[in-house]
C-alpha cells in the first residue's frame, strides 16, 4: 500500500541524495523591484526568467519533480491591477513556453481551481497538458489559485460524491490520497521558499508533513542555478528520520550498504 499511496506519514519512502520532487514558493518578487525603484509587477516579470532557469536547472540534476507556487487562493487579494497583471503574464507564459517545455520532454500539470481563472487562461492549461502528458522527463507543476486547505477540503468533497455510502471508520489516508490535486507525485522531499519569509503561506499543507524546509533571504528574480545548487547541498546533508532516531537510520544504511 505504501508505494502506491506515496504517504511519509504511513510508509517511510526510499530518499536519494538529490531530491525527488522538490516544491518552491517563489517569493520576493515585489520587494526584488521596490529595491530598484521600480514597479512591483516588473519583479513578476524578471520572475519569469528565474522560472526558467530552475527548471532547466532541475533537468540538469535529473530531479523528476518541480512544484511552483504561481498564485495563492489568497492572492486574489491584491490590488485589481497586480491580478490582471499576473493573469496576462501567466497567458503570455502558456503561449510561449509550453512549446519549448515539450521539446525538452516535460510535462506540464496545473493544480489549483482553475475554475475561478479567465476562460482563455482555462483553455490553455487544458492544450498544454495534453501536449505535454506523455513526455517522460521532468514534471513540472504549477500551482495556480492553489491553497492547502482548498487541496484537502477539495478532496474530501470529491472523495465522498464518488463513495457516498462511506463509513467513517473506513476515512484513512488511503481513502482520500487519490483525490488530492498532487497524488500523481511523491510528497515533495524539499521545500524551497525565497524572500526571507519563514512561513508556508498555505501552499501544499498536507504533502509538506515530512519534507525538508529550505528558507533563503533571496529575493526570487535573483534565485539563479548557484542559489539552487546551494539548497540542494543543504538538502543533502539533511538527516531524514521520518519519526526514527537517528541510530535507526544510520543502522538503515549500513544494512543498505552491506
Ligand atoms: C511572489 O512575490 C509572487 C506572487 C505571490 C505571485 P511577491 O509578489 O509576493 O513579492 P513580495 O513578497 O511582495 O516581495
Ligand atoms: C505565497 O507568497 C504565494 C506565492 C508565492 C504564489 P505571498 O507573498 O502571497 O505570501 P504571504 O502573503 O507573504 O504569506
Ligand atoms: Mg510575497
Amino acid at each position: 500500500m505504501g508505494s502506491r499511496i506515496k504517504s511519509s506519514t504511513l510508509t517511510i519512502p526510499a530518499t536519494t541524495v538529490i531530491p525527488r520532487h522538490v516544491a518552491i514558493i517563489m517569493d520576493g518578487n515585489g520587494r526584488w523591484a521596490n529595491q530598484r525603484f521600480l514597479p512591483r509587477v516588473a519583479g513578476h516579470s524578471k520572475g519569469l526568467d528565474a522560472v526558467r532557469e530552475i527548471v532547466e536547472q532541475c533537468t540538469t540534476h535529473g530531479i523528476e519533480y518541480l512544484t511552483l507556487f504561481a498564485f495563492s487562493s489568497e492572492n486574489w487579494r491584491r490590488p485589481k491591477e497586480e491580478v490582471t497583471f499576473l493573469m496576462n503574464l501567466f497567458f503570455k507564459a502558456l503561449d510561449k513556453e509550453v512549446a519549448r517545455l515539450h521539446t525538452n520532454n516535460i510535462r506540464l500539470r496545473l493544480i489549483g481551481d482553475m475554475t475561478e481563472f479567465p476562460k482563455n487562461i482555462q483553455k490553455r492549461v487544458i492544450e498544454a497538458e495534453r501536449l505535454t502528458e506523455k513526455n517522460t522527463g521532468l514534471v513540472l507543476t504549477i500551482a495556480a489559485n492553489y491553497g492547502g486547505r482548498w487541496d484537502i477540503l477539495n478532496a474530501t468533497r470529491q472523495a465522498l460524491i464518488e463513495n457516498p455510502n462511506t463509513n467513517p471508520a473506513d476515512i484513512n489516508e488511503a481513502w482520500l490520497h487519490p483525490y488530492l490535486a498532487m497524488s500523481y507525485a511523491p510528497e515533495p522531499d524539499l521545500f524551497i521558499r525565497t524572500g526571507g519569509e519563514q512561513r508556508v503561506s498555505n501552499f501544499l499543507l498536507w504533502q509538506l508533513a515530512y519534507t525538508e524546509m529550505y528558507f533563503t533571504d533571496t529575493f526570487w528574480p535573483d534565485f539563479d542555478a548557484n542559489a539552487f545548487s546551494a539548497s540542494l547541498e543543504w538538502y543533502r546533508k539533511r538527516e531524514r528520520r521520518f519519526g526514527q532516531t537517528g541510530l535507526q537510520v544510520l543502522e538503515n544504511v549500513i544494512i543498505k550498504n552491506a
